[in-house]
């Protein structure tokens, strides 16, 4: 197999796959505790054993369901790694005191929300925490005592961020005693700013492994009609037949794994006959010029 199915962060063993929550209550039909149960354990069955939160998902409500859904499943805690996140702030009926969409990075605020995701996930501890967005009020010496303070009371394994930029990454990892582990950001064959905007060169410099969220574009990738998604189809669809590959999202898939720096996709299909699927790029390494002929499809142009 030419990746592994786990991936160490830190002292942190996650599946290289991990599944994405955010869609949880999309789709009312399977978020009753009885189908999440189902899908905790058909990701488990597929070697996915990572789930990615947030406290915002489904307006505040994913991580209830989900938490549901992990009791009645009932098996044991560390058969599953669980990742959160915090700091976006939502105007919403869940809470009523933020007058405006804002970020909080404070102190107060990571360990209130930290008790918030323990309560809603059931669970005593959370594997890895992230700062969801950079805010540009983060006081970095307030922010990393609030995450000091959630690892040491044994609530928090890990930490890391989202979205934040090298300099964002450096000035918060001064202050901690402990690694950032991971950077949360957006990359896929519809979306490859980050292969050229310094982020994957700031990792491997740094040696930890970037989490990739919408690493189908959103979707986009199936339901665009736009000249891009038609040429990435085609090409994609292309090294397809030549592997032997389900469909297109394990290609798009694999050719996420290809890159040095040891990318984690998030993927964010909940039916488990697609995550089947995208599994099976963990088998499939494209070479160079598959890859190459990715890319061009996604700019439209061969490389300069
Ligand atoms: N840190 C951040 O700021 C941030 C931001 C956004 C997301 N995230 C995380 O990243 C995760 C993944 O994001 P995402 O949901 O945008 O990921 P994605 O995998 O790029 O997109 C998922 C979408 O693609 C569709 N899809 C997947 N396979 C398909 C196929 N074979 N044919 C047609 N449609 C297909 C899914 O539809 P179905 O549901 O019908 O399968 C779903 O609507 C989220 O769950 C969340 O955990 C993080």
């Amino acid at each position: 197999m030419p990746y592994e199915r786990r991936i160490s962060l830190g002292d942190l063993s996650l599946s290289r796959l991990v599944l994405g929550a955010w869609r949880l209550l999309s789709d009312l039909e399977r978020s009753d505790a009885d189908s999440v149960a189902r899908l905790v354990q058909g990701a488990i069955d597929i070697g996915i054993t990572s789930f990615d939160h947030a406290d915002i998902y489904g307006n505040y409500g994913v991580e209830e369901a989900f938490g549901a859904g992990f009791q009645r499943w009932g098996g044991r805690r560390d058969a599953i790694e669980l990742i959160t996140k915090c700091d976006i702030m939502l105007t919403s009926g869940a809470r009523p005191e933020n007058r405006i969409k804002h970020y909080d990075t404070s102190a107060a605020h990571i360990r209130a929300s930290v008790e918030r995701s323990l309560q809603n996930l059931k669970t005593d501890y959370i594997d890895m925490l992230l700062i969801h967005r950079p805010d540009p009020l983060m006081d970095a010496d307030d922010t990393a005592r609030g995450l000091e303070d959630v690892v040491k009371a044994g609530k928090v394994r890990a930490v890391g961020v989202s979205n934040f930029l090298a300099s964002q990454f450096d000035l918060l990892a001064s202050r901690l005693p402990f690694p950032l582990i991971t950077n949360q950001i957006e990359l896929s064959v519809m979306h490859v700013a980050p292969l050229t905007d310094g982020s994957l060169d700031h990792a491997q410099r740094l040696k930890y492994a970037p989490m990739i969220w919408s690493p189908l574009g959103g979707g986009s990738l199936f339901t665009g009609e736009g000249a891009r998604e038609g040429r990435l189809r085609a090409a994609l669809s292309e090294v397809a037949s030549k592997c032997g590959a389900g469909d297109i999202s394990a290609v798009a898939i694999a050719w996420l794994l290809r890159h040095p720096a040891r990318l984690i996709p998030v993927l964010g299909s909940l039916k488990l006959d697609r995550l089947k699927t995208m599994a099976t790029a963990l088998d499939i390494k494209l070479d160079r010029q598959q890859w190459f002929a990715i890319l061009k499809a996604s700019s439209g142009e061969d490389v300069a």
